[in-house]
């Protein structure tokens, strides 16, 4: 049984205490949060709550996990205090809003003998793990060009309005397309170079948007879009390769393979996205905790979460300067 503390409980500290209620090794031994339960729309009664992880290291009896949903920009200070605490980690992606602070995070971590596990959860998505089997089979050949879509709209719900500012967020290319990085470094290994064009930095505040291209060290290219802007959210890919291609739309809940220019198959293959399913945060959750138990190395390392971080501010530095970046790997 793994007794987990939860630090953030708004819009993914909810998700994440949704997932460890179906647990059977997961207790939620208290809740960290600096808003009062009635605001966050908790029941007092069923928790813990308190408003300093201080304080609740010091009430309760037992503590193995730390699980970090708050903002960002906080992510280093508590990913540190937590492991200074000997507590393994989870939190929430982006990993860090710099380098310095994704490294200092990682070091203090093995310094103190305490795993930590950053959630891109993209890496359990049924359709993009799909289409990384895909490609590994060698459905459509030596992979060429991938498209992906991210689009939504501005998160406004957030504890004061984190999102909207630049520095704590990191925009929507370190906030979102964090997560079409990752899984495509998952795909195809190391970017070589990033170009990138978006609104970030206009006077559109509460709306962004962002058109990222990468090339791997592979030569496959990647044009990554994502969305502030939008009405709903909805995710899109397309991979195409010298042997054929597939794709996928949220909106329709389906990966169309075409090899050769023949559809295969029954033609639509439909990927288990119904709301039925386990949430892929679930899963996330559970490989964690199961990393965490059995000692198993996990999908993602600190080090991938760095990687993504790393792509996302080099896009960041494209939009600046208007060039684009190179990255030493
Ligand atoms: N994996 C995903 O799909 C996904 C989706 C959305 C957000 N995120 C990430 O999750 C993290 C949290 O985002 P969110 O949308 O839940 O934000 P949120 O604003 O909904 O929740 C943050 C919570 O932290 C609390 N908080 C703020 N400062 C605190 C402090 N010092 N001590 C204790 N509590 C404090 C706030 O009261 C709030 O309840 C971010 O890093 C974000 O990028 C991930």
């Amino acid at each position: 049984m793994q007794f987990v503390l939860l630090v953030g409980a708004g819009s993914m500290g909810k998700t994440h205490l949704r997932a460890y209620q179906k647990m059977e090794n997961v207790k939620v031994t208290g809740i960290v949060d600096i808003r009062n339960p009635s605001l966050l729309r908790l029941k007092e009664t069923e928790y813990s709550f308190f408003r300093t992880l201080e304080e609740a290291i010091e009430t309760l009896d037992r503590v193995d996990v730390i699980d970090i949903c708050l903002p960002t920009f906080l992510h280093k200070e508590f990913v540190e205090k937590a492991a200074k605490l000997g507590k393994h980690i989870i939190c929430e992606k982006p990993i860090a809003g710099s380098l310095e602070d994704a490294t200092s995070m990682i070091e203090t971590c093995k310094a103190n003998g305490v795993q930590l596990y950053i959630g891109q959860v993209t890496r359990f998505f049924p359709e993009y793990v799909r289409a990384k089997e895909l490609v590994e089979a060698g459905a459509i050949g030596k992979p060429g060009m991938i498209r992906t879509t991210r689009n939504g709209n501005f998160p406004k719900n957030a504890w004061n309005d984190w999102f909207a500012n630049f520095q704590s967020s990191g925009g929507v290319i370190l906030d979102l397309l964090i997560h079409d990085f990752d899984f495509l470094r998952w795909c195809f290994g190391e970017v070589k170079r990033v170009y990138a064009k978006s609104l970030t930095g206009r006077e559109y505040r509460k709306k962004d948007y962002a058109l990222v291209t990468l090339r791997f060290e592979s030569g496959v290219i990647a044009h990554v879009e994502g969305s502030w802007a939008h009405d709903g959210f909805y995710k899109t890919f397309e991979f195409a390769g010298d042997k054929g291609n597939f794709e996928y739309d949220s909106r329709s809940c389906s990966i169309k393979t075409v090899i050769e220019n023949q559809v295969v198959g029954e033609g639509y293959k439909t990927i288990n996205q119904s709301p039925l399913n386990e949430s892929p945060y679930y899963r996330e959750l559970v490989h964690f905790i199961d990393c965490i138990e059995t000692g198993k190395r996990s999908i993602i390392s600190p080090e991938d979460a760095y990687k993504a971080v790393e792509i996302a501010l080099a896009a960041n530095k494209s939009i600046q300067i208007n060039e684009p970046v190179h990255l030493n790997n």
